[in-house]
């Protein structure tokens, strides 16, 4: 039954367009180095604390239509949320919460559905993408749009390649993802309470990039766009931090150069050709909102309804990467 669900998955992950979502919050993998090194053996796990409002936990097939959340698709998230909406803060019978203490680690596990290798899976030569962690700082607080997924909400350090720690087997030219992992260690300044949460897959590319010393191990990656999420508390407790606390990037002085200066700076100080016509130059924020990444130049477009025209926009007047383009639409500039 297991080989069966597994090939099956297989299957799917090769026929249905991209999708990830988080499988569980506090994951116990009692074999990960062996199974690493030899994985055809089943990797032994079990979950203890898991995501919102699990009811079809174990069921791939349902969890891929009514559980992952597609947060740039315009059909199916009109209003910009960051978590589907029936992932609210209720946990069913059997899948609990997860509890857990400020220096504990977890172990986060999500689907790798075919996309954890540039050279293999579907679609071919797609860098696999980041996975990363947002909170808004306060316990009982949520974070609601997507906007919010931002720098200042990140929690610093909490960002991993999305199959930087995977037990994956291959066949022939076919791998089979048995299980992918995030390890994150609870900040200590988490106080006691209810923390919320979002995961989210980030693995469009954006218009923005990063800087020249950026450092994936400990900076935010502006290049690639957030596109899946799953939302999830943790119940803290044991913490002796007091008062609302801040896990974002900002207040870190380690922190270096706030990494929204690239975006900062296209808007500011770069050319672009206004629709996208040679002839039509203009330099920051003379131009048009919109801007799009052409090769080393950029074009740039008015609103058009109040929105930017095409998906992918860098819109210089919220300073905000907009949504992608879904795959319906035109992709003019990638
Ligand atoms: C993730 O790791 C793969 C394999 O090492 C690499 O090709 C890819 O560029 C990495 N992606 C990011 C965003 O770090």
């Amino acid at each position: 039954m297991k080989f069966q669900l597994a090939s099956l998955i297989s299957v799917l992950a090769a026929t249905v367009s991209a999708h990830s979502w988080l499988e569980c919050v506090d994951t116990d993998v009692s074999n990960l180095e062996a199974a690493k090194a030899n994985p055809a053996l089943d990797v032994q796990q079990t979950c203890k604390g898991f995501p919102r409002n699990k009811v079809s936990n174990g069921d791939w097939i349902q969890e891929s239509k009514t559980y992952l959340w597609d947060l740039n698709n315009n059909a199916m998230n009109p209003d910009g949320l960051a978590c589907r909406p029936s992932q609210t803060n209720t946990y069913p019978a059997g899948v609990p919460m997860t509890t857990a203490k400020p220096g504990q680690t977890l172990r986060l596990r999500h689907w790798g559905n075919g996309h954890s290798r540039y050279d293999m899976g579907s679609p071919l030569h797609r860098d696999p993408g980041v996975v990363r962690l947002y909170h808004a700082g306060k316990k009982e607080t949520e974070i609601r749009s997507k906007s919010e997924l931002n720098e200042n909400n990140w929690v610093k350090g909490a960002q991993s390649n999305f199959s930087a720690d995977a037990v994956i087997e291959v066949v022939g030219n076919k791998m089979n993802e048995k299980g992918n992992y995030f390890d994150w260690t609870i900040p200590s300044s988490l106080e006691n309470g209810r923390h919320m949460f979002v995961w989210v897959w980030a693995w469009d590319m954006a218009v923005t990039s990063n800087p020249a010393n950026f450092n994936p191990g400990t900076d935010y990656n502006n290049a690639l766009m957030n596109s899946w999420t799953t939302c999830f508390d943790i119940l803290i407790e044991g913490s002796s931090a007091t008062g609302s606390t801040n896990t974002g990037s900002t207040v870190q002085p380690s922190s270096p150069v706030a990494s929204s200066a690239p975006a900062n700076n296209i808007c500011a100080s770069k050319t672009c050709l206004k629709g996208g016509m040679a002839a039509y130059t203009c330099t920051g924020s003379d131009c048009p909102a919109c801007w799009y990444a052409a090769g080393d130049k950029y074009n740039c477009f008015d609103y058009k309804d109040g929105k930017c025209p095409f998906g992918g926009a860098y819109d210089c007047k919220k300073n905000l990467q907009t949504r992608g383009a879904t795959r319906f639409e035109r992709t003019p500039f990638e």
